[in-house]
This record gives C-alpha cells, sequence and structure tokens, in this order.
C-alpha cells in the first residue's frame, strides 16, 4: 500500500485521519517558510547553527546498558577521541562538541564509529520553527512533549524497536536522507520481541533479504528526504537507517491519559505495548477500556513484597488482559515469542520498582 506523502492538513483533520487511525504519513511541508524549512543541507546548518553545542556520547542504543553516565564517558570516550595521536583531531572540551567541530570531528577515520548523538533542542534552534499546532495537547491527553534531535554519520542505524514512553511522533529530516520502516502492529510476533527491541538485526540484511523480511512483516520503507517528515503513532515498530550524514529532529507528543495510566502500571514489553495500540484503537468499546482501566489502576494500588514480584505479576496480568481482550498472541508458526526462551533480563532479574523508574505524568 505505501506510506503517503501529504501537505500538512489541519490539526483537526490530521488528528482524525491518521493520529486516531494510528496510520503513519510522510508530511512534506511541515516547517516550509520557517527558518529551520530553509536548512536544507550540512553546509545550511552549519551556516545556521554551527555554534550549538551537542553532548558526545557512544551509540545511542549502548546507552540502555550504562548505569552512570558519567563513568561511562570518562572509561570509553578516551578510546574513540584519540586525541594526541592524530594532529587532525581538535581537543575537545567538556564532553560537548560544537556542531561545526562534531562533523570535523567524524571526517577522521579514527571517529566514524562514534556514529549519532541524541539532544535536545535548544533555544536557539528553537527559534527557527515553532512546535505544530497539531502536537500541542488537549483535554485528556499528558502534557509531556519531547523535542530532541538525532545526528550522525552515513551507515548509522537505529535498530527495530518501539519508543515505550506513548506518544505520537514526528520524525524531521533537517539534511541528509533517512530510511524509516514502520511495520504493522499485526507482525508483532515475527519481530521476535525482547521487551522494546526486536531479535532481528535488519541492519545486517542484504537488500534482498530486507524486501522479503518486509513483505512478510508487511513492513512499510520511506526514504525521507530534507525537509520530510514522518508521523508514526504510538508503540508502532521501527527502523532507521542514514543513507547519508543526517541530522533529524523528533517530536513527540499528545499521550492519552489512558495510555499514561498504562505506563505508570506495566513493564514496558511487547505485551505492554500491545494493550496500549489496543487502547488507542477506534474500535474498542468504552465498557472495555473501562475494564481494562479499572484493573491497571487494581494492580497499581495492590501491595507487593518488592519490586521483582511486582514486576511479575503485573507481567503475568497484563498478559493476560491482552489475551482475554485482544485474543492476545496469534499462532503464527514462523513467529516466536522469543522472551518465553529467553526471559528478559530486564524484567526478570531487575527491580521494576516505581523508586527506581521515571514516572510518566
Ligand atoms: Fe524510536
Amino acid at each position: 500500500m505505501g506510506i503517503d506523502r501529504i501537505p500538512l492538513p489541519t490539526a483537526e483533520r490530521f488528528y482524525q485521519q491518521y493520529m486516531c487511525r494510528q496510520r503513519p504519513v510522510v508530511i512534506t511541508d511541515l516547517f516550509n517558510g520557517q527558518p529551520l524549512g530553509a536548512v536544507r543541507s550540512k553546509a545550511d546548518a552549519i551556516n545556521a547553527f554551527g555554534a550549538i553545542s551537542l553532548p558526545l556520547q557512544d551509540v545511542y542504543d549502548d546507552a540502555i546498558r550504562i548505569n552512570d553516565i558519567r563513568e561511562h564517558l570518562a572509561s570509553r570516550l578516551p578510546l574513540h577521541y584519540k586525541t594526541g595521536e592524530t594532529p587532525d583531531l581538535p581537543a575537545w572540551r567538556d564532553k560537548t562538541v560544537s556542531l561545526k567541530d562534531y562533523f570535523t570531528l567524524i571526517e577522521s577515520p579514527h571517529n566514524r564509529h562514534m556514529l549519532r548523538v541524541a539532544f535536545a533542542t535548544c533555544h536557539q534552534l528553537q527559534r527557527a520553527f515553532t512546535v505544530p499546532e497539531v502536537c500541542r495537547p488537549r483535554q485528556g491527553e499528558s502534557t509531556a512533549v519531547l523535542n530532541q534531535n538525532f545526528i550522525g554519520v552515513k551507515g548509522s542505524f537505529s535498530a527495530i524497536h518501539f519508543d515505550k514512553d506513548g506518544l505520537h511522533a514526528f520524525l524531521y529530516a533537517i539534511f541528509g536522507r533517512k530510511r524509516f520502516i514502520v511495520f504493522p502492529h499485526t507482525a508483532r510476533e515475527k519481530l521476535l520481541p525482547f521487551t522494546q527491541f526486536s531479535g532481528w538485526a535488519l541492519q545486517n540484511f542484504t537488500e534482498r533479504d530486507r524486501q522479503a523480511f518486509l513483505t512478510w512483516t508487511g513492513g512499510e520503507e520511506v526514504i525521507l528526504q530534507p525537509g520530510e517528515a514522518i508521523y508514526f503513532p504510538p508503540f508502532a515498530w521501527h527502523f532507521a537507517d542514514y543513507l547519508d550524514d543526517c541530522w533529524a529532529l523528533n517530536l513527540r507528543f499528545r499521550r492519552k491519559d489512558s495510555i499514561t495510566a498504562l505506563l505508570n502500571c506495566a513493564f514496558p514489553d511487547s505485551d505492554c505495548q500491545a494493550l496500549g495500540v489496543l487502547l488507542l484503537s477506534t474500535t474498542l468499546a468504552p465498557e472495555t477500556e473501562q475494564d481494562i482501566l479499572t484493573e491497571l489502576a487494581r494492580l497499581t494500588r495492590r501491595p507487593f513484597r518488592d519490586g521483582r514480584q511486582k514486576t511479575r505479576y503485573i507481567r503475568r496480568r497484563i498478559a493476560r488482559l491482552l489475551q482475554d481482550r485482544d485474543g492476545g498472541p496469534g499462532c503464527d508458526r514462523l513467529a516466536w515469542d522469543l522472551e518465553r526462551y529467553i526471559p528478559s533480563p530486564l524484567a526478570e532479574y531487575l527491580d521494576w520498582s516505581d523508586a527506581r523508574r521515571p514516572r510518566f505524568r
């Protein structure tokens, strides 16, 4: 079927046609006529924003294994920044680098694996665009809006995952082409979910195998050109890779209160994700929604011996809620519930009590 490319409709129409239907779409003119919309190349970006400060990080996905970012930076950065050994590398200070210098750093063959960084939108950048009207929270939705950026070199990728914050998202390509793949929720088991990640390493597939995989899972692929933004719905499984050096702005917005209730109760695994999708469905009967919310409230209030017991019990209850309301996992014989065979170290062995995780508002 493919993902449509459209100019941004009115906020109400976009909400009804795409957000409510959980339907991805590419917006071709999100920031046209605004200063950010005029930035289309690396040279433009350096010219307009060369002085903004980026935090230096390792590959984004490594962050899930990091307990203390300061320790991580202290131990890892000397491996990456071989200052003193290579005369073309500027000495970096304070673990940040300007946008302009970032591109100088990554030009060095020693730093090409310094793939990408994520950073919050700063004031200077914020002045260059207006957050679209459709992103503004309405009644019954969280006021949380994430406004951040990804910048990285050609060949970087973001492995197949869903974002556990339950927010709607725009990913706007400032410069560079970014390939983006969205999978339908029905592909959940085929993606071998393991907490919020897939067991498939799509970044290692050949072109032919990737196409076959997309046919099998129903995944839709789009190549974002500079100035284009993809909208993708809460909990959508997705993958991205960088066909050029890229900078993208990520806006995440408008979480329904029912999803906030779910996230504050459940461990963020694929059952939680599937229940979230169900709660967002336009065909969900109001009484079923109320049943689910009542059960979530009951689970939230229930006392537990410790965080591990709580995690295990609530995971079982969420799986049951899903099975009762949505038929639960399917029976595709090529699909596995990977976590049945490899228990999630996060869910099973860590204390996932409220004190150990941020609370969604
Ligand atoms: Fe993501």
